[in-house]
């Protein structure tokens, strides 16, 4: 960064950190910082040394542990000045401040880089520089990054060898997937981003009044003086890791972004920007949007709740508004979707969807899977993105793929994009990230417009997802006369759809004595069928992730299949019963709980006396159309895993062991 009012090291160590602060809930076993290490008057000897602190564990211990720097001088000024910074999320070896990021090529710091992706061929690069007489002193694969670069460097036959070129020669010899951002003693002032198959953002603010819209890339052309440049290449572990566009990290610096393309080899020097590509193909004509992010910082901020997932469950009145926006018009009961219309038609006359994604979004699609082959007539399978890569299942030409992702990141997910767009199938994106792997490279999509979400496990995301799905739905049979009557009933029960979840979250004092009842139980059984059966999976997966109790969602036909086994006076067992074409199997089933002495909790219509009956405790909803009830019965469980959680005294936004954005296979 060139400043125009020299910084000092303690404000571009604050910089750094905050960044990984609004990064931290991608990853967070641990933290470093790569920055110039010297404290001399000039900043260009100053840039001969680099300092690296890295640490275990949070933000704040990185922050403390910088803090506690003696050989630093943190009021030393700088004009220019370049840093990077990383936080971690490890899938392989513990987190540890040496298998931390930045990775460096020797003990003098020579060359350090931050890394997200996985680099498949690592043992042989590290068989081959360890036999140069390079010392690993990691467990990752993005060591042997930085090592190579400096034998790259040893090596060079040029002296004038720029750091971009450097950087595209080490690319070369990479397989696998990453996102790089490179800084070496040897280029003061200077840091090259690189990518393939992780994304990669650079955050842009110039003081100056940009001279175009777009920069072209060219090659090697130095483009255009920019003041501040920001690279995000977000957090990554290390030998497997994730990734995620992470807005959150430059949002408060700036809102002009450039999403860097697979094969781009961005340069900061001096204040300018120069992008160019490794390999160019006939007809690739690269330009590189400078595209404004319409985020505000407030919208990644907690505000009065005590923590991102209590916020975005009570936004959720707000951001399925937002879902519907511009898009559902309830006067004429139509429903338009910018994303698809250049599609549709050809959406229309599939021979099937496929709707394929992980996690929370799996179960969105498993919510909405019904009522798509009602409104569709058309067979939908619903995937979990790893298995249907590994059953190489069969895709054909008139096949519609869906790829939900609240992230629009998810490698298994992306993979799975990729295996289909290979067979010929039209792609369809459903994600909440504009400008994310996902949304760029399917044909047509939906952005689910849920605004960020920043807690682990997901919430808003869902019911946005289901919302976006049934839109989706009720456009492919605007035409078809028979269905009118059923849209009408649909699109009127997504007019008061927000009025109705207002109505769910008041529940939140009643569902807190729930949890205070429960928050000592190892286990909890979460029971429904048909439009609730993705209730079940969804409430089973949050208590899971951020209560780390044991939870199962149960489909409730299934349960003299085995379950029932479970099911005693102790078993705490959750139903969910509504007024819907399954209501009497349910009555059955609670008889066969009843029976067995469980005393189940049962999420059931408001005026369902009957079910509250043979309950020992009931959770009543308003009463909404029959396909859009999964989104009532699933807040009462999203709420009773948020207060688990706070009674067990885990840090909801950071369950152990996960992220956001998983962007490894
Ligand atoms: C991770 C997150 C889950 C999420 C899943 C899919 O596992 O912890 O909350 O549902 O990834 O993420 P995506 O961004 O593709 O929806």
């Amino acid at each position: 960064l060139n400043y125009h009012v020299p910084k000092t090291r303690r404000d571009i160590l604050e910089i750094l950190i905050k960044g990984l602060r609004r990064l931290e809930y991608r990853g967070y076993d641990s933290a470093g910082v790569g920055i110039d290490g010297g404290n001399n008057k000039e900043w260009e000897s100053n840039a001969k040394s680099i300092q690296l602190i890295k640490q275990r564990g949070k933000v704040k211990v990185l922050d403390e542990e910088v803090n506690k720097q003696q050989d630093l001088d943190l009021d030393i000024e700088f004009d220019v000045h370049l840093g990077i910074a990383h936080t971690r999320w490890a899938t392989h070896g513990e987190p540890s401040p040496v298998n931390s990021h930045p990775h460096r090529s020797d003990k003098n710091n020579e060359f350090i880089v931050i890394h997200n992706g996985i680099i498949t061929n690592y043992k042989d690069l590290k068989k081959f520089l360890e036999s140069k007489g390079y010392e690993f002193e990691s467990e990752t694969d993005t060591e042997s990054i930085a090592k190579l670069v400096k034998y790259m460097y040893d090596n060079r036959e040029n002296d004038d060898i720029s750091f971009a070129t450097l950087v595209e020669r080490v690319t070369q010899q990479l397989e696998g997937a990453f996102a790089l951002v490179f800084k070496s003693v040897h280029y003061p002032g200077e840091a090259v981003g690189t990518r393939r198959g992780s994304p990669l953002l650079m955050g842009v603010r110039s003081d100056h009044k940009l001279s175009a819209d777009h920069i072209p890339v060219l090659y090697r052309c130095s483009i255009i003086a920019l003041i501040h440049i920001l690279f995000t290449c977000m957090s990554i572990c290390l030998c497997l890791c994730f990734y995620y566009v992470a807005y959150s990290a430059v949002i408060e610096h700036t809102n002009r972004v450039i999403f860097l393309e697979d094969d781009d080899v961005a340069a900061v020097s001096e204040g300018r920007l120069s992008i160019h590509r490794i390999k160019r193909t006939v007809g690739d004509y690269p330009a590189r949007a400078i595209q404004t992010l319409q985020m505000e910082l407030q919208q990644i901020m907690k505000g009065n709740y005590s923590s991102f997932m209590q916020k975005e469950i009570f936004e959720q009145p707000e951001s399925v508004v937002n879902t519907m926006r511009g898009r559902v018009n309830f006067d004429n009961n139509t429903v338009t979707l910018g994303g698809l219309k250049d599609h549709i038609k050809e959406i229309q006359r599939c021979r099937r969807l496929i709707l394929i994604a992980c996690g929370t979004s799996f179960h969105a699609g498993v919510a909405t899977r019904q009522v798509l082959e009602e409104l569709t007539e058309l067979p939908v399978m619903v995937e979990l993105a790893s298995d249907f890569l590994d059953r190489n299942t069969p895709v054909f030409r008139d096949d519609v793929c869906f790829f939900i992702s609240q992230s629009g990141e998810t490698a298994d997910t992306l993979m799975a994009l990729r295996y289909c767009k290979e067979r010929g199938a039209l792609t369809v994106g459903i994600t909440n990230t504009v400008g994310s792997s996902i949304s760029r490279e399917t044909d047509c999509g939906v952005h689910i417009n849920a605004g960020p979400e920043v807690g682990v496990a997901s919430t808003k995301a869902y019911t946005s997802q289901f919302v976006a799905l049934v839109m989706f739905a009720l456009l492919m049979c605007d035409d078809r006369i028979s269905m009118q009557p059923r849209r009408r009933e649909v699109i009127q029960g997504l007019r008061v759809l927000p009025d109705l979840i207002k109505d769910v979250l008041n529940l939140d004092d009643e569902i807190k004595v729930l949890a205070e009842e429960l928050y000592q139980q190892k286990s909890v059984l979460i029971m429904g069928r048909g439009y609730h059966y993705a209730t079940c999976l969804e409430g089973a997966l949050k208590i899971k992730e951020i209560t780390y109790m044991h939870s199962e969602g149960i489909l409730a036909g299934e349960l003299k299949h085995g379950p029932l086994a479970l099911v005693d006076k102790l078993m705490p067992v959750i139903m969910i019963i509504m007024r819907d074409h399954t209501y009497i199997k349910c009555q059955n089933a609670l008889q066969q709980v009843v029976a067995r002495q469980g005393r189940p909790i049962v999420i059931c219509d408001k005026d369902d006396y009957e079910t509250a009956k043979n309950s020992s405790r009931t959770i009543r909803v308003p009463h909404c159309v029959d396909c859009l009830q999964g989104i009532l019965s699933v807040i009462p469980l999203q709420l009773l895993s948020f207060h688990l959680a706070v009674l067990r005294g885990y840090d909801v936004d950071c369950p152990r062991n996960l992220a956001k954005s998983v962007t490894v296979e």
